[in-house]
C-alpha cells in the first residue's frame, strides 16, 4: 500500500518524502489555506521541488491538486483543470464526485490529463470514476468515521467492484483523511492502493507504548551487563 502525504507545507512534503518516503501527495483547498501561501505560488513550489529532486512524472510522484470547488459546469472544470495540468507534469486534477464532475474528469483523461475524483462517500460514487479511466478515486475515511460510521465494509465493498469488473489498480484507490493506525490497517487488510494522511498521523502510527516499555526494559539489561 502507498503513502500519500495529505498535506500543502513544502517543509512537511519534504521531511514526509526524507523520512517515510511518501509516493506522492495529496493536497485541497483547505491544505492550500494552511500552507499560508496563495495558491499558485504553492503548486508552484511543490513544483519546484519535484524538478530538484528529480521526480518529474505523475507515474512518479503524483501531485493531487484540487479545482476551484465553486466550479460546478464541466466545461468551467476542464478549463480550470487545464490550467493547472500545464503547471507541472506530476499534478494529477481533483474533481468533486458531481455529475458536472465525473463529466469533465472523463473528458480530461480522454484528453491525457489524468484525475482524481473525490470527496466519494459511497460505493456507488466510486463506481463512475472507475468506469471513466480516472487514475484515482478517493473515498474518504476520516469524515466518516469521525461521523459515527465504521468504514471496513466501505473499502471492502470498493475494492471488492473494482476486481468484479477489472478496475483494480487501474483507477487506483485512495483511501483518504485516514486518521489513525487502526485506519490504516483496515485499508490495507481491504486492500486500498493508497493512503493518505497528515504527516502527525503517519508518526503516530509508528508509535506503541510496548516498544517504548521494551526499549527501557533492553536499556536496563544492557546497563547490567559486563561488555568484556
Ligand atoms: C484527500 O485527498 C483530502 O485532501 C483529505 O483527506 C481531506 O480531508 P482532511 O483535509 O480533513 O484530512
Amino acid at each position: 500500500m502507498k503513502y500519500f502525504l495529505d498535506s500543502a507545507k513544502l517543509d512537511e512534503i519534504k521531511e514526509a518524502y526524507n523520512t517515510f518516503g511518501i509516493d506522492g501527495v495529496t493536497t485541497n483547498p483547505r491544505h492550500i489555506m494552511n500552507s499560508g501561501k496563495p495558491f499558485l505560488t504553492a503548486i508552484s513550489d511543490i513544483a519546484a521541488w519535484i524538478k530538484e529532486e528529480g521526480l518529474e512524472g505523475y507515474e512518479k510522484f503524483p501531485v493531487s491538486v484540487e479545482i476551484d470547488p465553486h466550479l460546478d459546469d464541466a466545461d468551467e472544470m476542464v478549463a480550470a483543470a487545464r490550467k493547472i495540468s500545464a503547471i507541472c507534469s506530476n499534478f494529477v486534477i481533483k474533481i468533486p464526485s458531481t455529475l458536472a464532475g465525473v463529466t469533465a474528469a472523463r473528458r480530461l483523461e480522454k484528453e491525457g490529463i489524468r484525475t482524481n475524483v473525490t470527496l466519494v462517500f459511497s460505493p456507488a460514487q466510486a463506481l463512475l470514476p472507475a468506469k471513466n479511466g480516472s487514475l484515482f478515486v478517493s473515498p474518504f475515511i476520516g469524515w466518516k468515521e469521525a461521523n459515527g460510521e465504521d468504514c471496513r465494509q466501505y473499502i471492502q465493498d470498493i475494492v471488492t467492484i473494482y476486481k468484479n469488473y477489472g478496475f483494480y489498480g487501474k483507477t487506483q484507490i485512495i483511501c483518504a483523511a485516514v486518521r489513525t493506525g487502526k485506519q490504516f490497517v483496515d485499508c490495507a487488510v481491504a486492500g486500498a492502493d493508497i493512503v493518505t494522511a497528515g504527516l502527525d498521523v503517519y508518526k503516530d502510527s509508528i508509535k506503541h507504548p510496548y516498544t517504548r516499555q521494551g526499549m527501557e526494559t533492553f536499556q536496563n539489561a544492557w546497563d547490567n551487563t559486563a561488555k568484556e
